[in-house]
């Protein structure tokens, strides 16, 4: 075998890496997404908004991170994703990409960073990369941002599209309530994601969609879809790592299933570190220098 020969079947074999539980090391790219959807080999998603989490998450062999907006509620403390601004989105991707080796980070364009057009879109992205070290950039809509996609994708910027319920539309949809319900409706998601797909994204995030549909699309598409609220046939799930994790208050939607219960888990033990500080218990002999 030719020392090109070699390197080419190494290169295959590096490409067929399980993006969950594969061997390598390095970071995922692309590249291994679009192998996952040509072997049929399923992925999931988390986000994350700090290196600490986000370093749990890439352990745990998570192949993709995403850096949402949903940091607005999860971390930021506003009551939805609109007000979060680049600025925010460029600390918190510095600090993921930093806390993680593995995983492919994702960062989100937030609300008015690119609904102006193709420029705009592409210069709050080229930040985005060049700034934080993102591997690829998400931003909402189908046929409406097709050519701001498209731009970025032809400047070397790989893309994430997001339909169905898109958050940062929540004043124009009246709340956030499933999109794609009824023929003309789901037509047009159809519509959206080939859209996005002809524009050059290397996947699409389906939320909150009639598990139908998102079958459909799922099946139509040569990019992988990634679901949230859109049933089992998708190719990829996400979910906000404040709601799989139990940190979360309040109710939550009901495509989301708890993994554990951080927030009971943290009470107990913020109220355990408060007694022990008022009753003396600690700190304890072994906690003080001498
Ligand atoms: O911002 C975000 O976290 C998202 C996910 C819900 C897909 O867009």
């Amino acid at each position: 075998m030719t020392r090109i020969s070699h390197a080419r079947t190494q290169e295959a074999a590096e490409r067929r890496t399980s993006l969950y539980g594969g061997e390598s090391s390095r970071r995922i790219t692309v590249r291994d997404i679009a192998a996952a959807k040509e072997s049929g080999e399923r992925w999931p998603m988390l986000t994350a908004y700090d290196a600490m989490t986000a370093s749990v998450f890439d352990q745990a062999g998570i192949p993709v991170v995403l850096v949402g907006d949903t940091m607005g509620a999860c971390h930021l403390g506003y009551d939805s994703t609109v007000p979060v601004t680049l600025e925010e989105i460029l600390v918190l991707s510095a600090a993921v990409v930093r806390g993680t080796e593995r995983a492919l980070i994702v960062g989100d364009l937030p609300f008015g960073t690119y609904q102006a057009g193709p420029e705009q879109a592409l210069r709050s992205a080229t930040r985005l990369v060049k700034e934080t070290g993102v591997g690829a950039v998400k931003l909402e809509g189908g046929e409406r941002s097709a050519r701001q996609i498209d731009m970025m994708v032809a400047a070397g910027i790989p893309i994430m599209g997001h339909l169905g319920l898109t958050p940062q539309s929540v004043n124009a949809f009246g709340g956030y309530r499933v999109q794609g319900r009824g023929e003309t409706a789901a037509r047009q998601l159809v519509r959206d994601a080939r859209a996005v797909q002809d524009a050059g994204a290397f996947a699409v995030v389906l939320e909150a969609v009639p598990e139908e549909v998102a079958t459909e699309i799922t099946a139509a598409l040569d990019i992988p879809t990634v679901g949230i609220g859109a049933g089992p046939n998708c190719d990829a799930q996400v979910l906000v790592w404040t709601d799989a994790m139990g940190l979360t208050p309040g109710r939550l939607p009901r495509f989301v299933k708890k993994y554990s219960g951080l927030r009971d888990t943290l009470d107990e033990a913020a109220r355990t570190f408060a007694e022990e500080v008022v009753s003396g218990v600690f700190p304890a002999a072994e906690h003080a220098y001498h």
